[in-house]
């Protein structure tokens, strides 16, 4: 089935091949005081809501969206970081961690009040997005709350982005530990892009931007 899985098979590989050390992520020294802070905002967008959470990767967003949720729904199309999510010591009953693409969302449960995105809106190619927003808002019902957290573009932190395809997405060129290269397609959106990707389905919406990280919150029309 052409339409089953969306993003290029090289972007899953890496982070498959990447899930044991994908934490480092949030070791940042620079990063810990924003990450502190989202931490805490983060789940209280989601307090007493049943969440889709897509690409979820190892679960580090979903520990914390667990704790003030009602129930989360939480997919990743690799099993490597399902196998660590599932370790994360979330209350029993609270979570279920489930294979499925993150833009046909395909075997995802509909009817949630609420969805998470977590560093995976910069992985989807700018041609791809509406399609993406289309999909996750009719999993969800109206009223629905949006969350989706990613990456800002810091000079000196950031990996730095080796080239522009035609379309404006940007890539990096990133290297696991063993040596192997991938090129990552790695977007950094401006404020207006993000905003026009999802008027489609939304009724309102904010970002809030802090040094290194963007935050988006909108309702579902
Ligand atoms: C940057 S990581 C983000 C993980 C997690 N959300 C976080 O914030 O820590 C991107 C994730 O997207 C997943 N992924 C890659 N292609 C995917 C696809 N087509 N559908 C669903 N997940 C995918 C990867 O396995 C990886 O876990």
């Amino acid at each position: 089935m052409a339409e089953s899985r969306t993003a290029a098979p090289h972007l899953a590989q890496y982070y498959a091949k990447r899930a044991a050390i994908y934490e480092q992520v949030y070791d940042k020294p620079e990063r810990q005081h924003e990450l502190e802070w989202l931490r805490r905002r983060v789940p209280e967008v989601f307090s007493g809501r049943t969440v889709l959470e897509v690409a979820c990767g190892t679960g580090y967003w979903t520990q914390f969206i667990a704790r003030t949720a009602a129930r989360v729904y939480a997919c990743d199309i690799n099993d490597a970081v399902l196998e660590i999510a599932r370790e994360k010591p979330i209350a029993p009953g609270r979570v279920s961690f489930f294979k499925a693409d993150a833009v046909t969302l395909e075997g995802a449960p509909g009817g949630c009040d609420a969805a998470f995105a977590g560093f995976w809106w910069s992985h989807v190619k700018k041609s791809e997005l509406a399609r993406f927003v289309r999909n996750l808002a009719a999993k969800l019902v109206p009223g629905a709350v949006v969350a989706i957290l990613d990456n800002r573009y810091a000079e000196g932190s950031s990996t730095p982005i080796s080239r522009r395809d035609a379309e404006g997405n940007t890539y990096q060129v990133r290297h696991l530990p063993n040596g192997e290269e991938y090129e990552v397609l790695k977007n950094f959106p401006a404020p207006e892009e993000l905003a026009e990707a999802v008027r489609p389905v939304a009724r309102e919406a904010r970002l809030e931007t802090v040094g290194y990280y963007w935050l988006m919150v909108f309702t579902i029309r």
